[in-house]
Order: C-alpha cells, then sequence, then structure tokens
C-alpha cells in the first residue's frame, strides 16, 4: 500500500506525517504522535471515546482518514489546557464528581469544548445534545451535565 504525506496542525503545533492510506486519525494520534489521551473505544463511531476537534468541529477521529486531514487543524484534549491549567471543563467535571474510570472523559471534554466555544451559555437540552455521542458506563450523566452547565454560568 503507498504511504502518503500529509501536513497538519495538532494542538497548534505543526506535523508532517507519512500514513497509510487506511490509517485513521485516531491511529495517527495516537501511534505517529504519541498522544494517547483520545482513547480508542468501539472503533466504529458508536461511543465518542476518539472525540477531538477537526477545524473546530467535534469527530469521533477513528471514522476519519488521516489522509483527509491534510492541511486541517486538530485538537485533542492535551490541546484543551489554558496556560499549562486543566481547562474549566476539566476541573468542573472533576469537582461534580464526574469521573469514574475516566474512559470516556477525554471525549466529552471535548465535545463539552466544542459546545461551550460555540454557545457558551448553553441550555441542559445543548449540553445534553452536545454530549449524546459520548457514551458513559458509569456515571449517568446527570453530574457531568451539571458540571458543564456550571461552567458556563
Ligand atoms: S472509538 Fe471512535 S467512536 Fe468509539
Ligand atoms: S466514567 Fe467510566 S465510562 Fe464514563
Amino acid at each position: 500500500m503507498p504511504q502518503h504525506q500529509i501536513t497538519l496542525t495538532v494542538n497548534g503545533d505543526l506535523h508532517e506525517l507519512v500514513v497509510d492510506p487506511r490509517d485513521s486519525l485516531l491511529d495517527a494520534l495516537r501511534d505517529k504522535l504519541e498522544l494517547r489521551g483520545t482513547h480508542l473505544g468501539c472503533d466504529s463511531g458508536d461511543c465518542g471515546a476518539c472525540t477531538v476537534l477537526l477545524d473546530n468541529e467535534p469527530v469521533p477521529s477513528c471514522l476519519v482518514l488521516a489522509i483527509d486531514t491534510d492541511r486541517r487543524e486538530v485538537v485533542t484534549v492535551e490541546g484543551v489546557l489554558q496556560n499549562g491549567e486543566p481547562h474549566p471543563v476539566q476541573k468542573a467535571i472533576v469537582a461534580h464528581g464526574g469521573v469514574q474510570c475516566g474512559y470516556c472523559t477525554p471525549g466529552i471534554v471535548v465535545s463539552s469544548v466544542a459546545l461551550l466555544n460555540h454557545h457558551p451559555h448553553p441550555t441542559e437540552g445543548q449540553v445534553r445534545e452536545a454530549i449524546a455521542g459520548n457514551l458513559c458506563r458509569c456515571t449517568g450523566y446527570q453530574k457531568i451535565v451539571e458540571a458543564i452547565l456550571d461552567v458556563s454560568k
């Protein structure tokens, strides 16, 4: 299979990567850039554990081909820090007890950051819709929703 060279910006840094046409963006992030905060769950677009921002929109990175991200901009959970500090959403989710096993948390954080970037003061319905693609088997979602609403106050 011929390899392809792509250039993409990840968390503000420009990277040149050689990828297989079958590689997903998730593969590229975890295996080539060693950004392992983005989790592999279902690998089929159903769980949201692999959510990243692609040109400021949340996407399941397991469903995006790496070659389709040439000259585009990606933000992972590692890139949402603010001045080296956890993002307010991260602090709030922890403070509200919205983390148990933590497997879903990076994806939920990225989806929440995307929501707040677009809607700084979302309704509860908008919060629930924003994280509807992020499956959490532990928390029941209520504490996560309360945390996101708290940040938006
Ligand atoms: S691993 Fe991508 S949606 Fe589940
Ligand atoms: S905290 Fe375990 S899946 Fe969400």
